[in-house]
């Protein structure tokens, strides 16, 4: 008889909480949880929350509201909330949702079987929000005939230390802590030997990774970089988040020298205007960061530069707003995500009077998407013609096309009848521009 139970992990937000979620289901495999895509026929559900804007920490509680009824049928069933909504809530989070039987910070989910135990037990719901100065999190070592994706994401360091003011990052996440490079070396390794292709190294400010580490085990995250693209099996290697003020002229010669560095950078710029950055204590002008977006592209001119706009910030005028449209003018990124300002308790800039209304919010937004989205289509444009280098997803939606990421992370779609397994390279001229994707031919 199969004895195993169900779990069922629903992710919000961002990368880290997509990795964190892929840790929680190997320690729950562990504990002979299987994952299961059907939310109602599970023993366990996790939900793993974002908190970094308002909408979605309301898309969470929207979830965990709507699995009161499915306790009350099976009062067997546990329930998690992990993530950042987890830590920040703590008890309020029970108080809200009385359902819950266990509420985990993400420095904690390391404990989750041991906890998932206890919680057991427990007639009130058991929460668990210590913060920690040490690398917790375990490695992911997967066995070699699991089948894994051909690409995945390490992480290299957690927590923040820059305290931006809007940002809740740093009182979720704790501070920096870097996680020493030979266990870097040793997961990526072994994802290679499993046969991953790509590998995309994460951390909330990966520029300082490093810093917090003794003089003599430090390492850069340039020289990371260097170590990892020499990893037998690698093909691709990207990273992610980088603050403006940390990017290094260092780093920026790797995308000259190393080859399996793709040529995209993720590099948020939050606002186009001194006044604002200097009230969102980013640390840098905008002079500043147009010099670098320079030098850039000076080491690496076919690199791809996407970035992360606020609209709406406190005090953020129509003069403010202007700037951050010039900016978007001149730099003229591949793509943008852009957000309306919220408030999000204990960030500083709660203390901050609110002076823009919802409406003017919404106005500066679309406007600023609407010609974001001009910008990427002429950006798609200028690839026609151009061969790239694509790393195979899998088939499309489409019959008979196949879905490819070129290294600049564009998605690009192309007809074949042969059959292509993914993480394979090939080479296609790209024909033709679409909003949110390109179309090629294969050579
Ligand atoms: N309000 C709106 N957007 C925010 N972000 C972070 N905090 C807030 C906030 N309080 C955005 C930033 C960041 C991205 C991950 O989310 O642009 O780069
Ligand atoms: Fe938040 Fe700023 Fe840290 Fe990014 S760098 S996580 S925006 S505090």
């Amino acid at each position: 008889m199969n004895t195993s139970k169900h779990i069922y992990i629903e992710t919000f937000g961002c990368q880290m909480n997509e990795r964190d979620s892929e840790i929680m289901a190997q320690l729950m495999e562990k504990e002979d949880f299987v994952p299961t895509e059907d939310i109602a026929r599970a023993d366990a559900i996790i939900v793993n929350t974002c908190s970094i804007r308002e909408k979605a920490e309301q898309k969470a509680y929207s979830l965990l509201g709507s699995l009161r009824r499915q306790k009350q049928h099976n009062p067997d069933l546990l329930i998690a909330v992990t993530g950042c909504v987890a830590q920040q809530e703590g008890r309020k989070m029970i108080a809200r949702m009385p359902h819950v039987d266990l509420v985990v910070g993400p420095q904690n989910i390391y404990k989750l079987p041991l906890l998932f135990n206890q919680a057991k037990k427990k007639d009130k719901g058991l929460i668990v929000t210590e913060q920690s100065s040490a690398f917790l999190i375990p490695p992911f070592l997967p066995s070699m005939d699991q089948g894994l994706p051909h690409k995945r994401f390490v992480t290299i360091m957690q927590g923040c230390n820059n305290f931006c003011t809007y940002c809740i990052v740093p009182y979720t996440r704790g501070r920096e802590v870097s996680r020493a490079k030979s266990e870097i070396i040793r997961e990526v390794s072994h994802l290679a030997s499993c046969g991953v292709k790509e590998i995309t190294l994460l951390g909330q400010n990966v520029n300082s990774y490093g810093n917090d580490q003794s003089k003599d085990e430090r390492t850069s995250f340039p020289e990371l970089i260097r170590i990892v693209a020499e990893i037998k099996g690698i093909e691709r290697i990207r990273f992610t988040t980088s603050n403006p003020k940390d990017l290094s002229e260092e780093l920026m010669r790797c995308f000259a020298d190393i080859d399996n560095l793709c040529s995209h950078f993720h590099l948020p710029v939050q606002s186009g205007s001194n006044r604002i950055l200097k009230k969102m204590n980013r640390k840098y002008t905008i002079e500043k960061y147009l010099d670098k977006v320079a030098k850039l592209r000076e080491y690496s001119p076919e690199i791809a530069l996407t970035t992360d706009i606020i609209v709406g910030f406190p005090g953020e005028d129509e003069e403010d707003f202007q700037a951050t449209m010039n900016l978007v003018e001149h730099v003229r990124y591949h793509g943008a995500f852009s957000f309306k300002y919220s408030s999000r308790p204990p960030a500083k800039s709660c203390d901050f009077k609110e002076t823009v209304s919802v409406e003017e919010k919404s106005r500066r937004l679309s406007i600023l998407q609407d010609r974001q989205k001009e910008i990427t289509l002429e950006r798609h444009r200028e690839y026609i013609g151009q061969v790239h280098e694509l790393m195979i997803e899998g088939e499309s939606k489409v019959d008979g096309q196949w879905c490819g990421r070129s290294r600049t992370n564009h998605t690009v779609n192309f007809e074949s009848t042969m059959i292509f397994t993914p993480g394979q390279l090939v080479n296609v001229r790209i024909d033709e521009a679409c909003y949110n994707s390109l179309r090629g031919s294969l050579i």
